[in-house]
């Protein structure tokens, strides 16, 4: 399918495999995949590792200059780096997912990373997830979905992918976890995560991933009437 040159948003709860569907509906489309949680949890890795972040969550104020010199950016493969650096396999580690959301609470942070974000898109074309870009980052996106699933199946998929990884996860630790994210994401004053009001609601809990994708490439033809 020939896709009209759009910003597709895609926002949701934590493990309801928004990144497996932007990624695959980005190479369906040809478009360029953006994954805006890496970018939180790359300066999360970052605020631990040069200590700018305690273990009870105290974000020390240098960091909002410390982020200035920060080089974090995506290979072609879409893999996260710091620099040289890949960053990949330690941002999806359990001490990173544990601080992500505090880190991602203040409004300097998400300032940062939404103008990574419109540097990063600036071609168009392209799908975006993370928690906010339908209603913040990109409120003029043509084809917003906002994306839901079952706690059961989201924390069961977390626990597959950190398994799958090498880690050694407990899921009840997993379903811990996500409960808190959901909570200090929906909640927090800057840019709260929340359904906009035009974007389409997709329950995937039963569904795979290519009736996911199946269901987009519907909804671009029936908008921008494609017919092919
Ligand atoms: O999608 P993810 O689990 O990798 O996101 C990691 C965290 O980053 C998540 O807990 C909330 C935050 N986030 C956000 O606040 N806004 C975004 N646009 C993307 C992620």
């Amino acid at each position: 399918m020939t896709s009209p040159d759009i910003i597709i948003a895609i926002d949701g709860y934590s493990s309801t495999g928004k990144s497996s569907f932007a990624k695959l509906l980005a190479k369906e489309l040809d478009f360029l995949y953006l994954d805006s949680g890496a970018l939180y949890r790359g300066v999360t890795l970052f605020a631990q590792e040069q200590g700018y972040i305690t273990a009870d969550n105290v974000i020390s104020p240098e960091l909002e200059q410390a982020l200035q010199t920060l080089d974090l950016h995506f290979s072609s493969d879409n893999s996260c780096f710091i620099g040289e650096r890949c960053i990949e396999k330690e941002i999806r580690s359990m001490k990173v997912s544990s601080q992500v959301s505090p880190i991602a609470t203040v409004p300097y942070i998400r300032s940062w990373v939404d103008c990574l974000l419109h540097r990063f898109a600036s071609c168009g074309r392209v799908v975006m997830d993370g928690r906010d870009i339908g209603t913040t980052v990109f409120p003029d996106a043509q084809i917003k979905i906002f994306m839901t699933a079952s706690e059961q199946v989201r924390a069961r998929r977390r626990y597959d992918e950190l398994l799958a990884k090498g880690q050694n996860p407990d899921l009840e630790e997993v379903k811990a976890n996500l409960k808190e994210r959901d909570y200090i994401d929906s909640h927090r004053e800057t840019s709260p995560l929340a359904r906009a009001e035009d974007s389409f609601l997709l329950d995937n809990s039963d569904m795979t991933l290519k009736e996911e994708v199946e269901w987009v490439k519907g909804l671009i033809r029936g908008r921008f009437l494609l017919y092919d």
